[in-house]
Order: structure tokens, then sequence, then C-alpha cells
């Protein structure tokens, strides 16, 4: 494990860094045991735990950081846990309970403290909950034990270049969601998209634009991130799908733009044929926070942002300027989106 006094929070990338501390549960006839924080970061498993054989794996992803003043936050950890529930339900797993999962958040946050980048270096603690099939199966069938966990790393941006927008490409590949399975964060589905993402980093592009796998007209997410577009007259566009994760970065920014920055927001199916019609384009994720996409790429052809191709288009920082400063507490937040750790 890396002394943390040695870490230098602005250089941090989106990596790995092996913490103090990761907390554990069992799920075991039947039911979830208390729970502890644990110092051994490797797992043991059986060579035919279901998670090997069948991929049965799901996972959540969060933020905790300084504020100004001090206090270790994190964004909406309830909202993780809710679709962590729903991804385990999907996955024919015990779902970890709700309350539990914000309990654990909190324990592993101040029991890895000084792994929580101090204010201002534009670094954050990522917490990565996960949860696996533990027993040997060999029908294809659910394990009957369970692990949850939560291992914490500190991260910078996930995008090399920080604001500096990004060039994607629409991709070859469908991202394995099958159509209704979108709001799941399952390993497989992520597996099945790993070809596609070293792809499109081969040819020298940031991220890919998936299509919808049926028709290949409708917009619909990227590997890591959802989409976020603005009309020419300043109008929130996200694209709809049911194969697409609903990112709670993107509930987040619709709500701040229409409450906060009184744009019209509209959540709907995007045709890929309007898209050049769009004056902004961004990411958003836990890991993207907002990110500004200035061109996208199309088989020779080239979709570029009037706004945005040498820095965030005006509409993209008003909605990252005001998420994040609600999520710095410099702006007052909606009733329980933070929760300070004591
Ligand atoms: N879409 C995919 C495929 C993701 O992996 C993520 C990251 O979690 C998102 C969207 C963004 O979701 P959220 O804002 O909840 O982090
Ligand atoms: C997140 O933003 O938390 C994610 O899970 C995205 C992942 C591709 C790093």
């Amino acid at each position: 494990m890396i002394d943390p006094k040695t870490i230098k929070w602005e250089e941090l990338g989106f990596g790995y860094i092996e913490c103090a501390y990761r907390y554990v549960s069992k799920f075991k006839d039947g039911k979830w045991d208390d729970g502890a924080l644990v110092t051994d970061s490797n797992i043991v498993l059986n060579e035919c735990a279901c998670v090997f054989q069948y991929s049965q794996s799901c996972f959540e992803g969060l933020k905790a950081y300084y504020t100004k003043n001090g206090d270790i936050v994190c964004f909406r950890p309830d909202m993780n846990a809710e679709r962590m529930y729903d991804s385990a339900l999907r996955l024919e797993m015990p779902p970890f309970p709700k309350d539990k999962f914000v309990e654990a958040c909190e324990k592993v946050i101040a029991a890895n403290k000084d792994f929580v980048p101090p204010y201002g270096t534009g670094a954050s603690l990522y917490l990565r909950p996960f949860m696996f099939g533990s027993n040997p199966v060999i029908g294809v069938k659910p394990a009957d034990e369970y692990e949850f966990r939560i291992l914490v790393t500190p991260v910078g941006p996930y995008f090399k270049g920080g604001a500096k927008p990004i060039t994607i490409k629409v991709s070859d590949f469908d991202r394995a969601a099958p159509n209704g399975t979108g709001h799941i964060k399952a390993g497989l589905n992520y597996a099945m998209s790993l070809h596609a993402i070293q792809t499109a980093h081969r040819e020298g592009f940031a991220e890919n634009m998936y299509l919808d796998p049926r028709t290949r007209t409708k917009v619909e997410e990227t590997g890591g991130a959802n989409f976020i577009f603005v009309t020419k007259d300043g109008t929130l566009v996200t694209p709809k799908s049911d194969s697409i994760l609903p990112s709670i970065t993107r509930r987040s920014i619709c709500y701040v733009a229409e409450k906060y920055l009184g744009m019209k927001v509209e959540h709907r199916e995007v045709f890929f044929d309007e898209v050049k019609d769009f004056a902004e384009c961004g990411l958003c994720g836990t890991a993207a926070v907002v990110s500004p996409v200035g061109k996208i790429y199309d088989h020779g052809k080239e979709i570029c942002f009037p706004s945005g191709m040498e820095e965030m288009g005006p509409w993209t920082k008003k909605i990252y300027d005001t998420l994040t400063g609600i999520q710095r507490c410099e702006i007052e937040a909606p009733e329980g989106w933070i929760k300070v750790i004591k």
C-alpha cells in the first residue's frame, strides 16, 4: 500500500491505487452478514465461482471529496444504492439493502480519510461498490453465496486533458446492453464493450458513440457516460433509451438545468441525423463529470460542434459550473443530494 503523503494529487489520472481499507459483506444461508472493514485487498475464490463462469457481477461508482469548509462529502449515494439494488434483481442476485449500502459508503470513506484528495486538487476518492456470485456453480444458474464490497481509490480526470474537448467516433460495434437491461451496471456489459473501446483508442478517439443496436439510427451513450446536447436556442436534450444506463449525473443535470439555469429540458429519443444540428455536446457521469465533445467522427465524415472545439461551450460550462458548485457545497444543493461523512 502506498503512503498517501507521497501521492501527487494534481497529477492523478483515473487509475487504481490501493488504499488502507475496503468494506466486505457476505451473503450465505439466505442472509447478509453484518459487514466489516478489512485491510486485505485480495479475494480468494474457488475456480468454479459463478462470477468466473457466468460473470454474475454488478458494480457502482460514486465519489467522495473535500468541500471548502473542510467537510468530506459524497454525492447522492442513495441513488447508487437504488441502482445497484435494481442491477442485483436483474441478475438474480440478493440485493444489498439500500440503507446498509449508504452506511457502508460512509464507513469506508471515514476509514480511508487519508486517501481523500485535498480540496482544490481536482481529484477525488472514487468508490467502487461491487457484488459477485462467489460459490461454485457449473450448471447455468445463479450462485447461492455472494460478496458485496466497496473498494476506494483516489482519482483524477477520466479523460486526458481535463476540460479540453474530446473527439469520439460512431462505433461499429453495439454496446452489449440488451434492450431493457441498460439500467444495470453489470460486468459482462462492460466486458463486451472492451473491444470497441480499445478499437476507438487505437484509432485515436477518446470514446465511442453507440447507436441503438436494432436500427442504428438513434443515439444511445458512450462506454462510460451518457450524452447531453444543447440546441442552438439553449434547450438541453438527453437521449432516452431502455438500453442505456440511467446516469445519476445526467438526471442531476436535467434538474439543475431546469431549476437553476431556467433551461428547457427534453429527455427523448435522439436521432443521429439531428446531432449535426446541436450547438453543444458533452458526456456526463461520475467519472466523466461533464466532459465537452468537440468532434464526432462518422465513417469519414465529421460533425464539429460550433462552440466547444477549443473549450467547453457556454451552456456546457454553465451546467458544469452549477453542478460542480452544488457538489462542492458552494451552491445550495437540493435536499438530500449531499451526504456529509462524519
Ligand atoms: N453510462 C455508463 C455506461 C456508465 O458506465 C456510467 C458511469 O457510471 C454512466 C453512464 C454515468 O452514470 P453516473 O452518472 O450514474 O455515474
Ligand atoms: C463511473 O462513472 O462511475 C463509471 O462507472 C464509469 C466507468 C467507465 C469508469
